[in-house]
């Protein structure tokens, strides 16, 4: 049924009913309803304002961009485009230095995937089961966390990896999560599906959407091997976990890994719409030497170039990675005690401020708690903060990663609400 009210002439693009207020405006790590009520923002937007709302340098950027050069053929460089790439080309890991500028982050997926299969002259393409890249067509086709059904096939050559969550892999050996197993399980079921024409594998280190499952320390140098032994380039989707969201600038350099291709987006424009798919010289190279095209009209804008720049300047200059190693760490010590004291919360995880906390029926079972979780999502917003719900099939598991200026008073606010609203709604029982 639609939606009565305000949302009335607004389609309904997550399936599903609107939140119930109207956001009128935001500052820092909250936003602001029609009525002025103060909500603590722990998704940082759609997980990606992480300097916090209208940061005044972000909006002083942006105010001035866009009155002295808002838009050029896509043809032209611009000084912004040229200072964005090189700034960006300066923090990412070497031997990455070619920077093409996008809006989204499906956008940059899709750029990354041309690439990989100009370049190897393959189609195949490998994706986590639960991993999330996007809507636009090869970036949906490597999709797996939610929008596969009603729309018809996705593009052939799509092949599966069992994602590694250690809370929940059947691949156990002495009480411990055997990754490696799951993932030389995981390539032989590859090879035999492949028709021989492997072109990436395509990898969030943190699956944010999936339910927030780090990748084991070791897996991401093991999977890029196992790229290395098939000819297959390694794309490292850091839409959540760049710019310094993990405690490092990008979450790849924890495991000493650099991917041949490196694509960022919702960070990097700190909410502003700003992706971009960042590769080696060689490669490069080898894309133009073979017709390589990705067109867009906005490859070439200046103003979130401008944004993007003052961005990374803000994040090295105010060491944002180590605030939210920090913050990250005392914020998981504060989830952790809540877990000892709600039987339902059955697994606390993730790195530095992209945390995920997975409700469960009891410890035991590990049975997905999703009406308390949808349930406990509602009454938080309710007391004052927003803390989203991954995976909506099992609704279970929270996604929190608030503005990388958070707080720690800030913090403490988002815990004790989330504490009562567990405690409200395990103590009001199931819904009848
Ligand atoms: C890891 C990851 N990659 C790509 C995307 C798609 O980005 P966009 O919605 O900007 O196309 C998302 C969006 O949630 C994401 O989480």
């Amino acid at each position: 049924m639609t939606q009565p009210g305000p949302a009335h002439h607004v389609f309904r693009y997550g399936s599903g009913d609107f939140a119930d207020t109207v956001i009128a405006r935001a500052s820092g790590s909250y936003v602001y309803d029609r009525d002025g009520r103060a909500i603590l923002d722990f998704t940082s937007g759609q997980m990606s304002s992480i300097l916090g709302h209208s940061h005044p340098e972000i909006v002083a950027a942006a105010r001035e961009a866009v009155g002295r050069l808002d838009h050029v053929h896509s043809s032209f460089l611009t000084d912004d485009v040229l200072a964005f790439s090189e700034a960006l080309a300066a923090i990412v890991p070497d031997p990455l230095t070619k920077v093409l500028p996008l809006s989204t982050g499906g956008e940059s997926n899709e750029a990354a995937l041309r690439m990989a299969k100009t370049v190897t002259g393959g189609f195949e393409i490998v994706a986590f089961d639960r991993a999330w890249h996007g809507v636009t067509g090869g970036a949906a086709s490597a999709t797996y966390s939610g929008g596969r059904r009603g729309h018809g096939p996705g593009l052939p050559g799509a092949l599966v990896l069992p994602t590694p969550d250690p809370y929940r892999s059947p691949f156990v050996t002495d009480g411990h999560h055997d990754w490696r197993a799951e993932l030389d399980f995981g390539f032989d079921l590859i090879d035999r599906q492949s028709v021989g024409q492997l072109a990436a594998v395509i990898a969030e280190p943190v699956l944010s959407s999936g339910g927030i499952v780090e990748l084991p320390e070791g897996y991401l140098a093991a999977l890029q091997a196992k790229c290395r032994e098939r000819g297959m380039l390694l794309i490292l989707d850091e839409a959540q976990t760049g710019m310094g969201r993990t405690g490092t600038l990008f979450a790849c350099e924890r495991d000493g890994v650099v991917p041949d291709i490196l694509n960022l987006s919702k960070t990097l424009g700190a909410g502003l719409p700003l992706s971009a798919s960042i590769t080696s010289a060689e490669i490069e190279e080898a894309c133009v030497e073979r017709g390589y095209l990705f067109y867009t009209t906005h490859a070439a804008d200046p103003v979130p170039a401008a944004v993007g720049r003052k961005v990374v300047e803000i994040v090295v200059r105010d060491r944002l990675h180590e605030r939210a190693r920090e913050l990250g760490a005392y914020m998981k010590d504060r989830l952790r005690d809540l877990q000892q004291r709600h039987e339902c919360i059955g697994d606390v995880r993730g790195r530095g401020l992209l945390l995920g906390v997975e409700l469960v029926e009891d410890r035991q079972s590990k049975r997905p708690a999703r009406e308390l979780g949808l349930a406990v999502a509602q009454r938080s917003l309710e007391l004052g903060a927003s803390l989203n719900i991954s995976r909506r099939q099992v609704a279970n598991i929270f996604r929190i990663a608030p503005p990388l200026t958070v707080t720690r008073d800030e913090i403490d606010t988002a815990i004790a609400i989330l504490d009562q609203a567990i405690t409200e709604c395990v103590a009001r029982g199931p819904a009848t």
